[in-house]
C-alpha cells in the first residue's frame, strides 16, 4: 500500500488526490487555515534548493470497484539537507489511528538512515494529533515558536501609513516585489549574516551567503511562492539597515507567510522594524488583492518583535513545535519491536 512516489512524474489525478487529503487534514486539524489550491502544487512538492533532495512516498487505498486508481490517503516526504532529514507526513482523517502514520514515518526513517543522515526533524502544530503521535514515536521537543495571524480586515490603514512614515530621516524604505534587485543581493546577504550569531532564541536565517540567497529566491519562485521584500537603506551610506520578507504562495494566496525581519544592530532604535513591516502591508494590499491574512512565527523570548507584531494587530494563534529524533535509534528501536 505504501510506495515511493515522484511528484515530478505523478499523474494529475494523483496530485489532485494528495491535495484532497491535505485539505481534509487542514479542515480537521487547522480549520481556520485556508484550503490549498492545485496551482503549482506539483512544483511545491518537487522543487528543492541545489544540493538538497526530497524523497516522497504515498499510501493508496484499494482501487474502486469500477476501476481506476485508488485514492491517496497518506503522504510522507523527507527533505535531505546537511546532516538531517526534515519530515512531513499527512494521514487522511478518515483512516487515522490504524498505524498508517507510523508506517509512513518508519519508511522514510529507514531511507534517511540508509542514506547516512543522523537525525530527523519535524515541525509539529500545537493542539493537533501530531503532538501525541511524534511523542509516541520517541521524538523529543527541541524548540517552540508561536504562530500569530494578522487579519487584514482589522487593520487601521491610516495608523499603518503613519507607522510606515515613522522611520528616522536618515533612512528610506524600498519595496521589491519578486526579491531584492541583483545589485543589492550582496548587501542583503551581509545584513542577514550579521544577525546570524545573535542569540535571541529565533532560528537563524540560513541564506546569508549571496549565492545561497540567489538560489533560495530562485527556489521560492520555482515552487510557486512569490517573495516580497522591503528594505531600509541608510541614506548616507546606502547600507542595508533592515529588511522584511513576506512570501505569497500561489497554493494559498489569501494567506501570506511573513519570513525574516531583521534590523542590523547598529541601526536599531530608529523605528525601522515597525516602519518596514507597516510599509510591507501597505504594498501587499495593492500587489495581492486576494490577500486576507498574514501569518508569522516568533520565539516566545523575542519580546521586541512580539510587541511590534501586537501593535500591527497580529493575534497569537498556536504553538509551532520542532521535534527531532536520532534516526539510528528510531530505526533500531522499531526493528527490535517487530
Ligand atoms: C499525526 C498523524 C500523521 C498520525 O497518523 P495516524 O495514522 O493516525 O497515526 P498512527 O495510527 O500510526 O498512530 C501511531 C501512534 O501515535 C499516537 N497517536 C496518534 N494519534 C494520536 C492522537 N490523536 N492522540 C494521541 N496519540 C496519538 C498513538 O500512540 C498511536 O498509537 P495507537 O493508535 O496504537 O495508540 C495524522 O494525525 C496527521 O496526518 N496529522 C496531520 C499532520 C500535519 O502535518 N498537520 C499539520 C499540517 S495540516
Amino acid at each position: 500500500m505504501v510506495r515511493e512516489w515522484d511528484p515530478r512524474t505523478a499523474s494529475s489525478a494523483e496530485i489532485g488526490s494528495v491535495l484532497d487529503t491535505l485539505n481534509a487534514v487542514l479542515a480537521a486539524d487547522l480549520p481556520q487555515d485556508p484550503p490549498w489550491r492545485e496551482d503549482s502544487l506539483r512544483e511545491y512538492l518537487s522543487e528543492v534548493m541545489p544540493g538538497e533532495r526530497r524523497i516522497s512516498w504515498v499510501a493508496e487505498a484499494d482501487p474502486p470497484a469500477g476501476g481506476g486508481p485508488g485514492q491517496i490517503l497518506g503522504h510522507v516526504h523527507v527533505l535531505l539537507l546537511g546532516d538531517i532529514g526534515v519530515l512531513e507526513v499527512l494521514v487522511h482523517p478518515a483512516v487515522r489511528r490504524n498505524g498508517l502514520g507510523r508506517e509512513l514515518v518508519l519508511t522514510a526513517a529507514r531511507r534517511v538512515y540508509q542514506e547516512g543522515f543522523q537525525s530527523i526533524g519535524v515541525e509539529v502544530v500545537g493542539d493537533t494529533p501530531a503532538i501525541g503521535f511524534y511523542s509516541s514515536l520517541g521524538f523529543a521537543l527541541e524548540y517552540v515558536e508561536t504562530r500569530s495571524v494578522l487579519e487584514l480586515a482589522t487593520v487601521d490603514w491610516t495608523a499603518l501609513t503613519e507607522m510606515a512614515a515613522g522611520v528616522d530621516p536618515g533612512y528610506h524604505l524600498e519595496f521589491y516585489p519578486g526579491g531584492p534587485s541583483d545589485d543589492l543581493i550582496e548587501a542583503y546577504a551581509r545584513a542577514k549574516a550579521e544577525v546570524r550569531d545573535v542569540d535571541d532564541g529565533e532560528l537563524r536565517p540560513s541564506s546569508y551567503d549571496p549565492q545561497r540567497l540567489r538560489d533560495s529566491l530562485d527556489t521560492l519562485h520555482r515552487r510557486g511562492m512569490k517573495p516580497y521584500i522591503v528594505l531600509a537603506l541608510q541614506q548616507r551610506t546606502g547600507t542595508v539597515a533592515g529588511l522584511t520578507e513576506v512570501v505569497v504562495p500561489v497554493q494559498h494566496p489569501t494567506r501570506a507567510d511573513q519570513y525574516d525581519t531583521i534590523v542590523v544592530r547598529d541601526h536599531q532604535g530608529y523605528g525601522i522594524d515597525r516602519a518596514i513591516k507597516a510599509r510591507m502591508l501597505l504594498e501587499l494590499r495593492s500587489a495581492e488583492p486576494e490577500l486576507a491574512e498574514v501569518q508569522t512565527w516568533n520565539a516566545q523570548a523575542n519580546e521586541a518583535m512580539l510587541k511590534v507584531n501586537a501593535e500591527l494587530g497580529y493575534q497569537t494563534d498556536r504553538d509551532w513545535c520542532e521535534y527531532s529524533v536520532d534516526v539510528a535509534e528510531l530505526v533500531h528501536r522499531f526493528d527490535a519491536q517487530r
